[in-house]
């Protein structure tokens, strides 16, 4: 896919999450937004997701500019896969039910298709047996793997993941980012924040460094983590590979 943006700004307040951000990256299948806390990559994301509007500036994704209209803004985040950290599921469905109703009643799939669609996914992703099972019943990695089908159940045109493993223990963030790098196998475009710096390099063809609202470097992941160019990157890295 494709991604241009220019001079894309937002505040909050007296927080200036993205500052005149200008970045162009071509022809990449999955992408890494990495950098420190506080730097803008959720404010990021959720502009790609049609979550959130900027102030000021422009997004082409695919040669397609963003309308930020309220009713434009609807169908484009309609037609994203987002998984976010926490896995956002309705506590009083169960998985499958967390799957279906919003085939059905939001994006208007008619339910029989719905419901072969979903018994599909469960069955290929070996989620079948916790189909019957509620958000409380299931482990945070199978929440979070529902939440993943969730976002692919719709065919969505690429995938945004914000730190979908920070709130899991190490052997289940395995688990989510073994899945993850599947979808990417599959030939699925994703759009990642981790800050798992070996699973963002391992997973994505490109990367982004962002830091105080400002996107630093960009570049293919191998280079961009051996030779880091930008001093804050450089930083950045050496803190973080530390350990
Ligand atoms: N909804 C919001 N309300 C107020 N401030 C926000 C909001 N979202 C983000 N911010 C602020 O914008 C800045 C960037 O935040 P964010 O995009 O979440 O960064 P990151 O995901 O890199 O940690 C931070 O200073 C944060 O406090
Ligand atoms: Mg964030």
């Amino acid at each position: 896919m494709r991604l241009e943006l220019h001079q894309v700004s937002k505040r909050f307040g007296e927080s200036q999450a993205l500052r005149e951000v200008t970045l162009s990256l071509a022809d990449f299948h999955s992408l890494a937004i990495i950098g420190p806390s506080g730097g803008g990559k959720t404010t990021l994301l959720r502009i790609l997701a049609g979550l959130t509007a900027p102030d000021a500036g422009s997004v082409r994704i695919d040669g397609q500019t963003l309308d930020f209209s309220e009713p434009a803004l609807l169908e484009h985040r309609r037609s994203i896969g987002t998984v976010f950290q926490s896995y956002n599921l309705f506590p009083h469905l169960t998985a499958r039910e967390n799957v279906l109703l919003p085939l059905v009643r939001v994006h208007g799939v008619a339910q029989p298709e719905a419901e072969s669609i979903v018994a599909t996914l469960f069955e290929r992703f070996q989620l079948s047996r916790h189909a019957h099972q509620k958000p409380a019943e299931l482990s945070g990695g199978q929440q979070q793997r529902v939440a993943i089908v969730r976002a692919i159940a719709i065919k969505p045109r690429f995938l945004v993941f914000d730190e979908p493993t920070s709130a899991l223990d190490p052997e289940m963030t395995a688990e989510v980012l073994d899945f993850i790098a599947e979808l990417r196998d599959e030939g699925r475009d994703l759009i990642i924040v981790t800050h798992n710096m070996g699973f963002a390099r391992h997973v994505s063809d490109r990367c982004v460094f962002i830091a105080d609202g400002l996107a630093l470097e960009e570049g293919p992941s191998d280079s961009l983590f051996d030779r880091p160019q930008h001093p804050l990157l450089a930083a950045f890295l050496a803190r973080v590979l530390r350990y």
